[in-house]
């Protein structure tokens, strides 16, 4: 259960503004997190051989807790493409794609891209993706132009998920002003421009420290993949 932390932990002290979090998330967030790998947004999952192959896109996996359990939910032709910034957590990925037998199943359809994700070059869009960034750590605009790129990048039908902290960038708004003020409250206009026409579930996970909300987020509603 306490895999990374200590990784974790020295990352979190060296490079707390793009690792975010001091933990890595918890095993019930991991699993929400990777819940509609294997499922469609409805809940119902077809058959493994009537279901087209998925690509797969995790950002921002860090130590690997998350990707761990995507990699457990793939199918047998999902693709799955890693994009991480730090190079560290890059080193780590790769060591468990060689070395541990979860990730050794999927690591002949895995890809780990050694970028930001602003800077990830690919023709691939993706039915699933999920994301550990930091969005509260960030300047507005680079919230929002992460949140277009989780638009570009999802197919047609595809869904995207990623977590925040319970309560955390509320509370913190409410007892900042002047410039972080302001940009707290720049990102909560800019996610509940996505949240409030995309979101199509929202799940609490109080087993985690801190608690999170997980948000499910389909921006084309018309064809459920
Ligand atoms: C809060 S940690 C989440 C790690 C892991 N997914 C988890 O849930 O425990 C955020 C991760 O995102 C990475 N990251 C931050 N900004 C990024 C960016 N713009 N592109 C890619 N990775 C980024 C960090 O290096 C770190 O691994």
């Amino acid at each position: 259960m306490f895999r990374g932390y200590g990784a974790f932990i020295r990352e979190f002290l060296r490079a707390s503004y793009t690792t975010g979090a001091v933990l890595p998330s918890g095993p019930t967030l991991c699993k929400t997190l990777a819940s509609y790998i294997g499922t469609e947004p409805e809940g119902r999952g077809p058959s493994e051989e009537l279901r087209r192959a998925r690509r797969v896109l995790e950002v921002g996996p860090g130590t690997g807790c998350v990707t761990r359990e995507i990699a457990k939910r793939l199918g047998p032709d999902d693709t799955l493409d890693l994009v991480e910034c730090n190079p560290t957590f890059v080193a780590n990925l790769r060591r468990m794609l060689e070395k541990d037998p979860v990730m050794q199943t999927v690591a002949g359809r895995t890809r780990v891209f050694d970028c930001y994700l602003q800077e990830l070059e690919t023709d691939t869009q993706y039915d699933r993706i999920v994301s550990g960034l930091p969005l509260n750590n960030f300047p507005v605009e680079l919230v929002s132009e992460i949140l277009s790129l989780f638009e570009s990048l999802s197919a047609p039908g595809g869904t995207v998920s990623w977590f925040e902290y319970v309560a955390i960038r509320r509370m913190k708004s409410a007892v900042s002003f002047g410039k972080d003020g302001k940009r707290l409250r720049g990102i909560t206009a800019a996610l509940e421009a996505i949240l409030q026409p995309y979101e199509f579930r929202r799940q609490a996970v109080w087993a985690n420290v801190p608690p999170a909300w997980v948000h499910h987020v389909r921006f084309d509603q018309t064809q459920p993949r």
